[in-house]
């Protein structure tokens, strides 16, 4: 298939473009570089364009000649997105709502919506699974579900196909070492510990008064090629669907900002540089997935998703990125 990949230039988005090339598809990406890289896009044609403007987005649906859209390219900082509410909307709803604009105006059906766990907010119980109330605490959050409604609506308006994708933490690298997480400012958590085992500031934990084990937030990592593994198995389930559907992506195992720092210790063999402060705000204390569904529905299960792996290859990714 032709897939028109916005926000392909991007961490999660880049990925995928590789596993989209390595099963036989043709990845076209969209993207206005406003975060993502142009030498992250190595696995097909670029067209330069914003999603929020209604004729850049048509024109590159219109010239990817693609059977189907991935949609990545968001805003997609929990703090921004607290400071910056308008600019979430704007980007994330209003991007949308384009181009699902456009995708009716062509006549495409078929649509892989990149949404996110923030939808779920503080969860009443866990794992979670895609029944659960779904009530955002941050604008991010909202921002996706809002998009969630707007396919939904549509698939039953317009006939779209549309799988929406919640992802947990999307972290690690490529195993091959070709592209990784790269973003400007850094804010999540792995690539900021692995940052300081290398030298770089101290470490500050936010939050050490939740009520986990260990009092800092519990998270469900997943790498990064697992969730591109998942996108490129929904393109083939889409193929079959119709309607809307929304899966989790996540391994159902969560670790504690703690035991991320003793995983890398034990690598280092040395104590990190470590600062505590206050609650970063919009943290949920826990999020753990409840990932049966989409193991279910398209034979997904994670392979890189062990916290060894996933550490590996962000301390790899990270290293190279110094030295070259
Ligand atoms: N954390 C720290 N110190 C830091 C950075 C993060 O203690 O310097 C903590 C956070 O407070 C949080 C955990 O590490 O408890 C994970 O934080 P990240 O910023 O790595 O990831 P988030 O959970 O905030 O964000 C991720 C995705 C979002 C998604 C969100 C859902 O990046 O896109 O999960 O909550 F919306």
């Amino acid at each position: 298939m032709r897939v028109l990949v916005t926000g392909g230039a991007g961490y999660i988005g880049s990925h995928t473009c590789k596993a989209l090339a390595l099963a036989g598809h043709k990845p076209i990406v969209f993207d206005n570089l406003s975060t993502g890289h142009r030498r992250s896009v190595k696995w097909g044609d670029f067209i330069h364009g914003d999603i929020t403007d209604p004729t850049a987005m048509g024109e590159a649906l219109a010239a990817s000649r693609a059977d189907a859209v991935i949609h990545f390219a968001a805003s997609a900082y929990v703090g921004e997105s607290m400071r910056l509410p308008r600019h979430y909307y704007r980007n994330n709803v209003v991007g949308t709502l384009s181009l699902l604009d456009a995708m009716a105006a062509r006549g495409m059906r078929r649509l892989i919506f990149s949404s996110s766990c923030a939808t779920y907010g503080v969860p009443e119980t866990l794992p979670i699974n895609e029944m659960a109330r779904q009530a955002p605490i941050n604008p991010y959050g909202d921002s996706k579900l809002v998009c969630e409604s707007m396919a939904r609506a549509a698939a039953t308006a317009d006939g779209l196909s549309c799988i929406a994708l919640r992802y947990f933490n999307a972290c690690g690298a490529d195993p091959e070492g070709e592209i990784g997480e790269d973003h400007d400012p850094e804010t999540h958590v792995i690539p900021l510990i692995l940052r300081s085992a290398a030298g770089g500031p101290a470490f500050t934990i936010f939050g050490t008064d939740y009520p986990t084990p260990d009092g800092t937030c519990i998270r469900d990592y997943l790498h990064v090629s697992d969730l591109a593994d998942a996108h490129v198995r929904a393109l083939d389930h889409l193929s079959e669907y119709a309607g809307f559907e929304a899966l989790n992506l996540g391994t159902g195992h969560g670790h504690s900002v703690r035991e991320i720092v003793h995983v890398v210790e034990q690598r280092l063999g040395r104590p990190l540089d470590l600062r505590q402060a206050e609650r970063r705000p919009g943290d949920p204390p826990e999020l753990v997935a409840d990932a049966r569904r989409a193991a279910a529905t398209f034979g997904w299960t994670p392979r890189y998703s062990n916290l060894s792996t996933i550490i590996d290859t962000a301390w790899s990714w990270m290293n190279a990125q110094v030295t070259s």
